[in-house]
């Protein structure tokens, strides 16, 4: 469905937001070498425990599948999106991305950033630093009137010129009482053709990019979703809405 928000509404995903980004911060600053990937999830839990909201993950069942696990989705290297945490320690060298989403009296925040552990590669630096910025850029051009073509065009013709594969399987979304609502984001397009974003609405842009190809695979476990090739991926996300006073994003990151 596709729901436009009040600025009541606006307040309480601004408060979903900064709890979201202060998941981040902890996660980001708390990460260390040696530790499982499912001590980051205990991170998250706790910290929803205490900010009076809910997670917009555990429990989260889309078609086809289980109830979600766990609170964040982590995925490290050539896990590109929706990671299980599970017991796999992390190490110097990895990088890991981390998706988190919470709601505050029933409005969702969502967001994800990928990170170094210690030392990483200048080649895993450009992986990081290439999504960020194309996430960034599209961040740039949400205003009312914009189409979505436009966006996704943006985002592939950074992805193209730095080599590097943009994942096309997965979109982002429209976002508000529901953590998937419409429209789809997809992270391609052709100029001024698709969806038109008007004020009132909020969406997630988040571009998965890899230094090898863009196709992807599902693990074992039925939900972490795997490069082809084993080569590294990123992913950006930020919730973004089109508030009265112009576009607003609601998950900065802290770090
Ligand atoms: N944050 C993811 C997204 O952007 C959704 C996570 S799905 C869950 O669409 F199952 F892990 F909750
Ligand atoms: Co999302």
């Amino acid at each position: 469905m596709l729901t436009y928000k009040s600025s009541e509404d606006f307040k309480k995903m601004i408060k979903a937001g900064k709890v979201v980004s202060n998941i981040h911060y902890e996660i980001f600053n708390k990460t260390k070498p040696g530790m499982m990937l499912k001590d980051l999830d205990n991170i998250a839990k706790n910290i929803i425990e205490i900010s009076n909201v809910n997670s917009s993950f555990f429990g989260y069942t889309p078609p086809g599948h289980g109830p979600y696990p766990a609170y964040i989705c982590a995925s490290p290297n050539d896990a590109i999106v929706h990671g299980i945490p599970n017991d796999t320690r992390i190490q110097e060298g990895d990088i890991i991305s981390i998706d988190v989403g919470v709601s505050y009296e029933g409005y969702h925040a969502d967001a994800a950033f990928t990170y170094g552990v210690g030392e990483i590669s200048d080649e895993d630096r450009f992986l990081i630093d290439t999504t960020k910025h194309a996430l960034s850029e599209a961040v740039k051009l949400v205003k009312d009137g914009q189409k979505l073509g436009t966006i996704g065009h943006k985002i592939d013709k950074i992805a193209t010129k730095k080599n590097l594969g943009n994942v096309k399987n997965y979109v982002g979304h429209g976002i508000g009482q529901e953590m998937h609502e419409e429209p789809q984001v997809p992270h391609y397009g052709k100029k001024n053709t698709g969806f038109e974003l008007k004020t009132g609405m909020a969406i997630c842009i988040e571009p998965m990019f890899n230094l090898g190809s863009e196709d992807t695979m599902v693990d074992e476990d039925g939900w972490t979703v795997k490069t082809i090739d084993g080569k590294k991926s990123a992913h950006w996300e930020h919730t973004i809405g089109l508030t009265e006073e112009g576009t607003s994003v609601f998950t900065e990151n802290l770090f």
